[in-house]
């Protein structure tokens, strides 16, 4: 199957954090290979913008780097990385202060009505700052549009203060707050899967699903990243965005139509009606824990607290939590969703587990009569797998077996998959903000998650510790298994 190219006007975007490693493993990989396909129109022009002074040759000569390193052309694509560093330019500003702001507004200056995107793939106290300078300089025309990294804030407070500065420069419908986990294909196959099939709708809700399951899991560590993650964890890192937006897809009702406002309006309610989590149920719907060091994919790697360099650390790499969604649809259907560093593999998934037969017409003989799955994976070999009883062929009885309907993308579509960011890059230039978050879909996902964070801190709670290699603390198990359940066995 041809993918189909729709291309794009020209625009310019402005890389902040350009020498960053978002920058050389994500984006210019991602406008690589947008361009290689044919997406851009001329004149297109990229910017990098860092603190350090570099020579225009010197950062072409990193961004061809890591094109070899993450792209990994195929050589008859030389030229065409050719004609994409010809579109680079380089501008070494300090974003709080006012060196080097005349540099970019020359590159700026050439087409003042073209699309303009400034990406921030900066600390998120470099983004109202950076807004602001953007502001003084005239920089911000009607065709502008500012992109901002996850997270946003710290807490529901940090991300007002944020949102604030950033919302009194740029109207709301041009600020694109980036998820990644939504430009991922299966993500939005969700969507595909729930609405563009009519078999699902009618038993999506309580009175046939038993409970949800979702899983995040990394095999890597932390290394590299060190600092910000002690300052983040699990929870703010992965949960408060990437699995909360997930179950946002999961439960929201049908949107009218895939219109941004119209698809994160349903987000919302269902970011709205999750139940809290405070007080003392924290220790019983929430588990924290940190790896120590173990063996991950066949060698020996070391525990957190020695990947830091640091003696103590009360930073999770591994959260799980139980989750109840208070409205009609889901009232009483459990999301059980986890998410860590160095887990035996790296996997998300999504799995939708429905009621059993209220009967077993087949004798006691067969035991219980498994449920009905449908497994959505994310990652990596994106496939949908619907798990079905069936009669084992052969004389001899009635044998009973539990096997898959499986559908694989790399199987049924030819060709790469493209990365979240191409999609997402695209969508900020053709001005579709349908895949990204709005301030309240923000602001909700953090009214969720602060008051559990609060609550930890006012316990003291301290991350259970796991063997690297392992799927996290046992209570995490136990979480789903006192309540009868058992993670996806397929994964752990
Ligand atoms: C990022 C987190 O948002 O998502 C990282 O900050 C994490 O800690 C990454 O590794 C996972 O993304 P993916 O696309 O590899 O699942």
């Amino acid at each position: 199957m041809v993918s189909r190219i729709v291309t794009v006007e020209p625009f310019d975007i402005v890389v902040f954090g350009g020498t960053g490693d978002l920058a050389y493993r994500k984006l210019f990989p991602a406008l690589f290979r947008r361009d290689a396909d044919g997406q851009f129109t001329e004149p297109t022009r990229i910017v990098g913008i860092s603190r350090k002074h570099m020579e225009l040759d010197e950062f072409k000569q990193t961004i061809r780097d890591a094109l070899t390193k993450y792209v990994a052309p195929p050589a008859d694509q030389a030229q065409i990385i050719d004609r994409f560093l010809a579109r680079v330019d380089y501008a070494a500003v300090d974003a709080t202060g006012d060196d080097g702001w005349d540099k970019l507004q020359d590159h700026l200056s050439s087409d003042p009505n073209k699309i303009r995107a400034y990406y921030l793939a900066t600390s998120p106290d470099l983004f109202g700052p950076i807004a602001a300078g953007l502001q003084k300089r005239g920089l911000v025309t009607p065709k502008s549009r500012i992109i901002v990294e996850k997270p946003i804030g710290k807490d529901g407070k940090s991300a007002d203060a944020i949102n604030d500065a950033i919302g009194a420069v740029f109207a709301e419908n041009q600020i694109y707050r980036i998820d990644h986990y939504l430009g991922k294909e299966t993500v939005q196959n969700l969507m595909a899967l729930r609405f563009a099939n009519a078999l699902f709708e009618p038993i999506w809700n309580s009175a046939h699903i038993d409970h949800v399951q979702i899983t995040a899991a990394e095999s890597i560590g932390v290394a590299g990243r060190g600092p910000y993650y002690d300052g983040s964890g699990a929870i703010r890192d992965m949960v408060q965005n990437h699995l909360l937006q997930l179950l946002c897809l999961v439960a929201m009702e049908p949107p009218s139509s895939l219109d941004a406002d119209a698809v994160r309006d349903e987000k919302l309610k269902v970011l709205k009606s999750l139940e809290p989590i405070r007080g003392d149920a924290v220790s019983n719907l929430t588990v924290r824990g940190q790896y120590r060091a173990g063996v991950s994919e066949g060698a020996a790697v070391p525990g957190y607290l020695e990947e830091l360099g640091k003696p103590s650390s009360s930073t999770e790499t591994f959260v799980a939590l139980k989750i109840s969604v208070g409205n009609w649809r889901f009232s009483g259907v459990p999301f059980y969703i986890r998410s860590g560093k160095r887990l035996p593999e790296r996997v998300s998934e999504i799995t939708i587990v429905f009621k059993p037969v209220p009967f077993s017409i087949f004798g006691t003989s067969m035991g219980q009569i498994p449920a009905n799955r449908l497994v959505i994976r994310l990652q990596p070999d994106e496939g949908i797998k619907l798990w079905l009883m069936i009669k084992e062929p052969g004389p001899g009885g009635v044998r009973l077996q539990h096997v898959p309907l499986d559908m694989s993308f790399a199987a049924t579509f030819d060709g790469h998959i493209p990365e979240a960011y191409e999609r997402l890059l695209m969508d900020v230039i053709r001005g579709n903000a349908t895949l990204f978050m709005r301030r309240d879909e923000v602001e909700a996902a953090w009214r969720f998650i602060d008051p559990i964070r609060e609550q930890w801190a006012i316990t003291n709670d301290q991350p259970r510790p796991y063997v690297a290699g392992t799927w996290g603390p046992v209570a995490s198990i136990g979480l789903v298994e006192r309540d009868g359940r058992t993670w996806n066995e397929d994964l752990a």
